[in-house]
């Protein structure tokens, strides 16, 4: 389980997390929606230790780490895929799938549990990541956060910008996931993504979470997504 009390936070002087609070539990997907510049991206970044924290507490299965420095966290098995597609572009995919694996001293027996997740990754292992499509490239990312056998798993805008088919991989990438006990916190836009998905939905305006709801609770016509995603 991860937990954020009342988070305070930001990037030098400005302050854009303002006392934040957020669960993620195991074996749920917790979806984060709000408005561009709501926030959302800072909590995830602040949760990685990447943004300053100036109060509040993080906590993973009840231990603190908000003050672990950002190389840490993710050794403590909260992996990370951030907005955007980050990758060693000059690297293979298999090259990449190895950095992943390092970083908890993980080995063959995760590799190929990952790789059995993206079987189009498996015939591209050779392959230069930066050749790879759009979708393949954001697979890859999952992957490599996924060889940390992480207990949490962040996912910022992961469906942003590709066809509907790879859409619908990354869809069942994070249902297996589920099944497999992990916390899944995805922050996705769009309404019909969330739903086909997410047991809770958090609602972030002005660097805080102003509602959370059960899923089951929610229709494409709730009040929440045209208050706090104007769609
Ligand atoms: N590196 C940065 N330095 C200063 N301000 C930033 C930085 N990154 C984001 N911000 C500001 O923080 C606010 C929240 O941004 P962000 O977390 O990216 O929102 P979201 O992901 O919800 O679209 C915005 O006002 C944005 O301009
Ligand atoms: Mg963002």
């Amino acid at each position: 389980m991860l937990r954020l009390e009342g988070i305070d936070g930001g990037y030098g002087a400005v302050q854009v997390l303002r006392g934040l609070t957020f669960a993620a539990a195991a074996g749920q997907v917790t979806c984060v929606m709000g408005r561009n510049g709501a926030g959302k991206t800072t909590m995830l970044r602040a949760i990685m230790g990447q943004v300053r924290v100036t109060a509040g507490r993080i906590l993973l299965d009840g231990q603190p780490i908000q003050q672990l420095p950002a190389h840490e966290v993710p050794r403590h098995g909260i992996g990370y895929v951030p907005q955007g597609r980050r990758l060693f572009g000059p690297l293979s995919v298999a090259e990449n799938i190895e950095v992943g694996l390092m970083t908890r001293h993980k080995g063959a027996a995760t590799r190929e549990r990952v790789l059995d997740l993206f079987p189009r990754l498996r015939e591209r292992l050779d392959q230069r990541s930066s050749t790879l499509s759009g979708g393949e490239q954001q697979m890859l990312a999952i992957a490599r956060a996924l060889c940390l056998e992480p207990s949490v798993l962040l996912l910022d805008e992961p469906t942003e910008g590709l066809q509907p088919s790879m859409i619908a991989l990354i869809r069942d990438t994070v249902l297996s996931l589920k099944a497999m006990g992990v916390a899944v916190v995805l922050v996705e836009q769009r309404v019909d993504a969330v739903l086909s998905v997410a047991d809770r939905v958090a609602f972030v305006t002005g660097g805080t979470v102003a509602e959370t709801c059960d899923a089951s609770t929610l229709t494409p016509h709730s009040a929440q997504f045209a208050r706090y995603v104007g769609v």
